[in-house]
């Protein structure tokens, strides 16, 4: 394989010119520095993709930058003896978008310390259905798990469960044996939930409480909204059970007491997944690809766009619109 003397990429410039991104020809050497030269094949569209691209958030610590947290393509030439041409490989978060060039691109130049050779039983393609949503779901379960979380201590909730991550939790905890509770603002959407795992669609109202503590309705779950919603899925966990907080799609603030935590021996874990230390990415990377892979990916892939496709996603999924998972086809 070759590289092109340029190509396309979805670029984001902060300057005096103002915030803006857009399609950009580019050349290699406009890349950050790295070992390994990649020709994409996939992205995803991820809600931190979406604050990036519209300035929305402050995401970006360097400017300009190719956005895209995610990408997944093939080795083209390597200074890293570990990969050679032609090998499949995926990154997630890793800094992409944020302090290094990312997947929006045709090509992209990694450090191999953030690389991930592509697991056995995963395509290119359904690792970036999977992407950054997927890989956050599947770490909130692993890191549930090693506090001890069991099918026994009740179902899971999953807040904005129809969201890229919402949707994937269903899919995961179903298929590693967990009963699953989705928790949704879309009604309409609750065949689609229960068609990826899910026994029970709530809407967003039924677990408002005031009260620091409920009756336990649910084992633990994952939060990917913030604010009362996981003040109130914490009030309504079962004994020793275990919430992870990943999302704040409604609000970042957290107002709650410690009840749930000296009286029933709940947990809050934090699920960051840019920063994971590379042992546990891999392993949760070999869950994906083997007992926790998603039954219903081609379900939760709603839309396949090209680069050209990604401000009009970003501001759907900014409005609270998002439905399963967008795949950015690159090449
Ligand atoms: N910690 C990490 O490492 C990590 C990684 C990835 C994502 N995240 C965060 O996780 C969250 C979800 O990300 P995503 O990529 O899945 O986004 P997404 O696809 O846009 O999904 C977000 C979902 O949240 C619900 N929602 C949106 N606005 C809401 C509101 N005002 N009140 C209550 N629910 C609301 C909606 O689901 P329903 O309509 O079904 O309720 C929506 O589909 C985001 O906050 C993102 O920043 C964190």
């Amino acid at each position: 394989m070759s590289t092109p003397s340029t190509f396309t990429a979805f670029r984001i410039h902060n300057d005096d010119r103002g915030y803006r991104s857009g399609l950009e020809t580019l050349a290699l050497d406009d890349l950050n520095p790295g070992e390994v030269v990649v020709k994409v094949a996939y992205s995803s569209v991820n809600f931190k993709d979406a604050l990036a691209g519209t300035g929305k958030g402050k995401i970006l610590r360097r400017f300009p930058l190719v956005g895209g947290i995610d990408l997944a393509g093939h080795v083209v030439a390597s200074g890293d003896p570990t990969f050679r041409e032609g090998d499949p490989l995926l990154v997630t978060g890793s800094g992409l978008s944020e302090t290094r060039d990312g997947g929006y691109a045709e090509y992209a130049r990694l450090s191999a310390q953030w690389v991930i050779p592509l697991p056995d039983g995963l395509s290119l393609r359904e690792s970036m259905i999977l992407g950054t949503a997927g890989f956050t779901a599947a770490l909130a379960l692993y890191r549930m798990r090693e506090n001890r979380q069991t099918p026994e201590h009740g179902p899971l909730a999953v807040t904005g469960a129809t969201g890229g991550v919402g949707s994937l939790a269903v899919d995961i905890f179903s298929k590693a044996g967990f009963e699953v509770h989705a928790i949704s603002g879309k009604a309409d959407q609750a065949p689609y939930l229960k068609s990826i795992g899910a026994s029970e669609v709530l809407g967003r109202e039924a677990l408002a409480t005031d009260r620091p503590m409920e009756s336990a309705r649910f084992g633990g779950g994952l939060d990917n909204v913030g604010g009362a919603m996981l003040t109130s899925l914490l009030a309504q966990t079962a004994p020793y059970g275990n919430v992870a907080s990943a999302g704040l799609a409604a609000s970042p603030q957290l107002d709650m007491t410690v009840m749930p935590f000296i009286i029933r021996g709940v947990s809050l874990l934090g699920v960051a997944s840019a920063g994971t230390a590379r042992d546990i990415r891999e392993s949760v990377w070999e869950r994906l690809a083997g007992d926790w892979k998603p039954r219903h990916l081609d379900a939760i892939c709603t839309r396949e766009i090209g680069l050209d496709g990604l401000p009009a996603v970003f501001e759907t999924m900014l409005d609270g619109g998002s439905f399963g998972r967008t795949l950015v086809k690159i090449g």
